[in-house]
């Protein structure tokens, strides 16, 4: 532990909860750095010097001590939980800090707050910089992805401390300028909500392996480290094999048979889909995965709905290629959740005026976070053949891996209806994509409707215009001045 006393610290955390305590010995690790710690209860603080003596920590007691510990221009990055306590301490900084000073929020913050606390100690002249970190504990220890919003000044600062603490691919660090203001905790909201999803379809896989397929948890566990030898390579189908491999010690069952069926969720999730919302992209994989941590945790219907129903359709028969058709359904619907999160960066970033680079992020993906996996690489390749690309699924790879498993897809999500097994990622996947796909949708009957019992217009194939038909009166049709959504 370095002295206390003049300003020492090239970087400091604030909040050291284990996060904020992982990352700052992440940071302390690295060569050259000094890091400053303080947490609004001093134990804390003293607990963790006391329990890394080797680290280069300068611990504060007060927040006036942790401000005096830093070098100039002072950076700090705030790691306590998303809310009020953020707000608190950022105005503690603020009135502390001194123009050119950077105070970096780490948490998982919404970014209508980031875009609001940035233009307010903007105007203090501090820079403040809103960073999404993925990885959980563990990669804040040893290297997350880091999502920095903020200026383009306080990433000249900034970026090369993140970047010395970053998961590392290919000799590139996992750490990119997403934009300006919120765009890096909106990047991080998007990368959570592709996380639902990826987690929901590779658990309808499971349930399907388990109650189609007749294979017991372990036996999963193996199919899943099986599949993470192939284009499923990732971190999540690494740790499913982990989990359904676990035997609980005390009944001696698999562990997955011991826990409650209820999935939680801490909000992210959430966001992304009430942002899509607002911004008109469907993202049905994310929302689907939303509803069914929700539907989940309503047992005071899902039983007496399952009393009231008595017994559940027969298991359909299965040939031998079920587990590979299970395989190929998993990867076409997470390519489709995957464009959909892309789907949903491109609308944020157009509406919030900033200027995200997909590649970069699809980069900076590829470690580190919990949705690392090999498959990031092929959308880095798909932006980087061609950057506007209008839906990732009509990249000539990504066109092509949908194609060669779609009868696959079709075969489960089937099986699936007709057992009575609830597939909503499988289901909605690929109903977007055949949405997609198809040449004609019922869209003109719901145009039809509205325009019958709200006079909302029309447009027709064949010539331009808005149309209006005077349905309650001679139902001929009449050109209209509006427009017809
Ligand atoms: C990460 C994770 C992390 C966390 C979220 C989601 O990127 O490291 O996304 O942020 O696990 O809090 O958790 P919930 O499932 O509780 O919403």
């Amino acid at each position: 532990m370095a002295e206390n006393g003049a300003a020492q610290a090239n970087i400091g955390v604030v909040g050291l909860a284990v996060m904020g305590s992982n990352l700052a010995r992440n940071l302390a690790s690295r060569e050259g750095n000094t890091v400053a710690v303080y947490n609004r209860s001093p134990e804390r603080t003293r607990l963790l010097v006391g329990e890394h003596p080797e680290a280069n920590f300068v611990d504060s007691e007060t927040i006036e001590e942790f401000a005096a510990s830093l070098q100039k221009p002072r950076t700090a990055i705030i790691m306590v939980q998303a809310g009020t306590g953020t707000d608190a301490v950022i105005s503690q900084l603020t009135a502390l800090f001194e123009p050119g000073d950077i105070i970096v929020d780490g948490g998982n913050a919404d970014f209508q707050d980031t875009i609001r606390r940035e233009k307010a100690v903007r105007a203090t002249g501090v820079n403040f910089v809103g960073a999404g970190i993925s990885g959980g504990e563990e990669g804040a220890l040893k290297g997350p992805s880091i999502m920095p919003g903020g200026s383009v000044e306080a990433y000249e600062t900034l970026g090369p401390i993140l970047e010395s603490i970053a998961a590392v691919v290919d000799g590139v660090p996992c750490v990119t300028h997403v934009g300006t203001d919120g765009a890096g905790h909106f990047v991080k909201m998007i990368h959570n909500g592709i996380e639902y999803a990826d987690m929901q379809l590779i658990a309808e896989a499971y349930d399907l392996l388990r109650k189609v397929g007749g294979h017991s948890p372990a036996a999963i566990a193996d199919v899943f480290t099986d599949w993470n030898a192939g284009d499923l390579e990732s971190y999540l189908i690494e740790i499913t094999a982990e989990v359904l491999r676990q035997v609980d010690a005390t009944t001696g069952l698999p562990f997955v048979d011991v826990v409650l069926d209820e999935a939680g969720s801490k909000g992210t999730g959430v966001w992304t889909v009430q942002n899509a919302l607002d911004l008109g992209v469907p993202v049905g994989g994310i929302a689907e995965a939303v509803f069914a941590r929700a539907v989940s945790s309503h047992p005071e219907q899902r039983v007496p709905l399952r009393a009231a129903q008595g017994a559940r359709p027969e298991i359909a028969v299965v040939g031998h290629t079920f587990q590979d058709d299970v395989r190929q359904a998993l990867y076409a619907s997470k390519v489709v959740a995957y464009a959909q999160g892309f789907d949903a960066i491109i609308a944020g970033a157009q509406k919030y005026g900033w200027k995200i680079d997909k590649g970069a992020i699809a980069t900076i993906w590829r470690g580190g976070c919990i949705i690392r996996a090999q498959f990031l690489n092929r959308i880095v390749d798909a932006y980087a053949n061609d950057p506007s690309i209008p839906t990732l699924l009509v990249d000539p790879y990504f066109a092509k891996a949908v194609a060669d498993g779609e009868s696959a897809w079709r075969r489960v999500v089937s099986t699936a209806a007709l057992s009575g097994i609830p597939v909503p990622g499988f289901a909605s996947a690929l109903s977007y994509f055949d949405s997609l796909a198809s040449e004609r949708l019922p869209a003109a009957l719901v145009q039809g409707q509205r325009d019958f019992f709200g006079a909302h217009t029309y447009k027709r194939v064949d010539m331009p215009g808005t149309f209006h038909t005077l349905w309650s009166g001679d139902r001929s049709e009449i050109e209209t001045e509006g427009s017809s959504h």
